[in-house]
């Protein structure tokens, strides 16, 4: 099993988004233990896998596809007929005999149901055992087409994605065509040399005359095949209305078995799906997993910008795609346009043709009139909204200010799919706390202009050596159009009970200053407070400023109720004034916000697809490539923003959290979704605590390691284990600490070490 073992390396650089991503970090120790380790845990998985592929070759001998065509043949489709025999040669030629007269056949052409052979499929098939496809986790995407108009739909997609290295692409033809494979290839323009997709020809014996239910039966047992041998994660077709009526029916059905996701590309829109080439399989695996609910916060006498925020949701581009649902936090005050706007709002569009559709829209109405307190404002605008999944469901948080490009659903898809569902960097990735659709022209505090990093700055020299806009990370909250990922909405949901509760609690904390304008509602503090202690990631676009995918209007600005000015009632003493309690967590500012005055760039307009607007090429870079930016806008080395976070966090807990020093040798445990690490109220167990690091040989740390880097790996419900990982990995990172120097001591806790000095990252 040589060739197994030499092909594995190129196994592991699939999904990784660049060749050189090694030169990252190599100096450190750190990294050349990781190298050491990743060969080692290679060598001993490549021994494993090869005893197993052995071990099928022994038990799968006697006939190519012997025993699958045995499984196939009781039962599949629930004939008793055989069908789907994968032959070798080259086939029968000339017209299957005729049937008896008499007999009902649906077309004259196609009046052929005898049994089914493949004569083409089981040579490709046996080819492509490199590909991993005998694991039902794999890098095998299938594209399946039956008719030849949407062969060439296909064939330029699967010849763009196996250009970008991260997944084996597969392309299977089959229906009634009888025109030889290669010619199929040849008209379509594909260099199989140049183009590195695999090619299978599943079409039967006398294809051309197949009866309808045969060539339905045909696509079923050809997919049952390739199942077998490819475990494909996804399925990527053209659309069904545009292909043949047996094929839509039989990939449905056979793949609803298999639980195979299936990706139709809507008609005339493979350009506009064109980044999906840019993902991985897992990413694409996702494809229907996620939803996404839109939350707007109205406030009063918003109307006219509220209309057209939801006016630019309902025109944008949601062809193909799941649309989102909205929900609308209302005033108690509604105004007469408002009110008739939403009275007549159908969401989604697609109820007028199919009234089992149901609506996807959310009214949510205030009863006391009186304002609220800036916490007051934070819980209720927190509380709008619970995902129903961690894993998949997310949330996009939109300003009534905002008009969406039509862009925008698949920018935030495309994100969201690369950067929460790829198999690819998931330690990494999981310290990204969502996606901003703005890019801010001024800092967090909202006096001084904001300059996004371009390219040049970016941590590695495949970018850094262009020029120009690009993505960045950046450690500031946004109000007016970002996603929140599910699972960190609900640690910020644990972190805003275990604040408020602090802040209610017989030893306060001080009121904080506050870092963000108050032109920004008051939650965004909070969630400043959590991305610094935690060292969160909000992703920012890297678009040129003549273009943006939101633009946040400002002639019908609103400052956040909590922090208007009284209004006139107010001042009548009509009703009562708001009492400030003596319980702020943050100073209130002494007077209302001025209007921002941000730069309103024009929209992208939908002629302009992702993989033409965005940088390099539309290749989403890797977290740890991107410039990381702090909350004051200062550049930081990743290494220095962990670090950052760390000492934040000691101090946070110090400062609000109200813990002493931590008992000797223990540390606090961090559990997934959860932020009550942050905070102590005295009535901490012990299994709140875990040991530092007290794994002094270099054994030790290599069996974490081991079983880190596995976690990182596996990749079943992304959500937990990206967690797991994580923090799997903080334990590893200062494991490494304590065995790099060679000193055996034991590893002092990051926050002590953090706790004692003041630093330049604290405010
Ligand atoms: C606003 O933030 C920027 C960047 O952190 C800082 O340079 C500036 O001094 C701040 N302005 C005020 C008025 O605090």
């Amino acid at each position: 099993m040589n060739t197994t073992t030499r092909r594995f390396p190129r196994d592991e650089e699939l999904g990784k988004k660049d060749d050189d991503h090694d030169k990252l970090g190599k100096a450190t120790p750190w990294a050349s233990w990781r190298a050491r380790l990743r060969y080692r845990k290679r060598r001993i998985t490549a021994l494993c896998v090869g005893l197993f592929v052995l071990w099928l070759f022994v038990h799968h001998m006697p006939e190519p596809l012997g025993p699958v065509e045995k499984r196939y043949g009781q039962g599949g489709l629930g004939t008793s007929q055989p069908f789907g025999q994968p032959r070798r040669g080259p086939g029968p030629t000339g017209t299957p005999p005729r049937p008896p007269q008499g007999t009902q056949t649906e077309d004259a052409k196609h009046y052929f149901s005898g049994p089914i052979k493949f004569y083409q499929l089981g040579r490709t098939l046996h080819g492509i055992t490199k590909t991993w496809g005998y694991q039902t986790v794999n890098r095998n995407v299938l594209f399946a087409a039956s008719n030849l108009r949407s062969a060439s739909v296909l064939i330029p997609i699967a010849c763009d994605m196996a250009k970008w290295n991260r997944n084996y692409v597969h392309m299977v033809f089959m229906g009634r065509d009888n025109m030889d494979l290669d010619e199929i290839l040849e008209i379509n323009g594909v260099d199989r040399e140049e183009c590195d997709a695999f090619w299978h020809d599943a079409r039967p014996d006398y294809s051309e005359y197949s009866s309808e239910s045969r060539a339905e039966k045909s696509v079923a047992a050809a997919l049952g095949y390739i199942n077998d041998f490819m475990h494909p994660q996804v399925i990527i077709t053209d659309d069904w209305a545009q292909e043949d009526a047996f094929f839509g029916t039989a990939v449905q059905s056979k793949t609803k078995l298999q639980r195979h996701p299936v990706v139709q590309l809507p008609k005339g829109a493979a350009e506009k799906f064109e980044w999906m080439t840019r993902l991985d399989a897992g990413s694409l695996s996702a494809w229907h997993k996620s939803t996404i609910d839109i939350l707007i916060h109205a406030p009063s006498e918003s109307s006219g910008s509220l209309i057209r925020t939801i006016k630019s949701i309902q025109d944008a581009d949601y062809q193909g795609l799941q649309s989102p649902r909205i929900i609308v936090e209302l005033p108690p005050e509604i105004d007469p346009p408002t009110k008739h706007f939403l009275d007549t709002l159908v969401w989604p569009p697609s109820i007028k043709e199919n009234p089992l559709q149901a609506s996807q829209l959310i009214l949510r109405h205030r009863i006391p009139t009186q304002k609220l307190s800036a916490e007051e404002a934070s819980i209720k605008f927190m509380e709008s909204f619970y995902p129903a999944a961690s894993g998949t469901s997310h949330v996009l948080l939109l300003s009534p200010q905002a008009q969406l490009s039509p862009l925008y659903y698949h920018y935030l898809k495309y994100h969201l799919l690369e950067y929460r569902y790829s198999t690819y960097d998931e330690e990494d990735r999981a310290k990204l706390l969502g996606v901003s659709v703005e890019l801010p022209s001024t800092q967090l505090n909202g006096t001084s202009p904001f300059t996004p990093p371009g390219a040049d700055v970016m941590n590695d020299p495949k970018y850094s050596k262009q020029k120009g806009a690009a993505p960045f990370l950046w450690q500031a909250p946004n109000s007016n159009a970002a996603l929140c990922f599910g699972d960190k909405w609900i640690e910020l949901h644990s972190f805003l009970s275990n604040r408020i509760a602090k802040q209610h609690s017989a030893s306060p904390p001080k009121p904080r200053a506050k870092l963000v304008s108050p032109a920004h509602p008051s939650w965004t503090e909070y969630l400043l407070e959590l991305m610094r202690a935690r060292g969160y990631w909000l992703l920012y676009p890297g678009l040129p400023p003549s273009e943006t995918l939101v633009t946040i209007h400002n002639e019908l600005y609103h400052p956040p109720e909590e922090f208007a000015p009284p209004t006139a009632a107010e001042k009548n003493n009509a009703v009562e004034p708001l009492k400030l309690s003596e319980h702020e967590a943050f100073i209130v500012p002494a007077s209302p916000p001025p209007p921002p005055s941000t730069h309103e760039a024009p929209l992208v307009p939908p002629s302009r697809p992702l993989h033409v607007l965005l940088p390099f090429n539309a290749d989403l870079p890797e977290v740890p490539h991107m410039a990381h930016v702090s909350h004051a806008g200062e550049l930081l080395s990743p290494a220095d923003a962990e670090e950052a976070a760390a000492e934040y966090a000691a101090r946070f807990r110090r400062e609000v959290g109200g813990c002493g020093k931590e008992p000797k040798g223990k540390k606090r445990v961090v559990k997934a979704g959860s932020a009550r690490d942050l905070f102590c109220f005295g009535d901490e167990e012990n299994e709140e605590f875990e040991n530092v690091a007290a794994l002094p040989t270099a054994v030790a740390a290599e069996t974490l390691m081991e079983t880190s880097s596995l976690a990182s790996k596996s990749r079943t419900s992304s959500s937990s284990s990206s967690s797991t990982a994580a923090h799997t990995r903080e334990a590893v990172a200062e494991l490494v600490g304590t065995v790099s120097d060679g000193v055996d001591r034991p590893g002092p806790t990051t926050a002590e070490t953090g706790g004692e000095a003041d630093s330049k990252y604290l405010d």
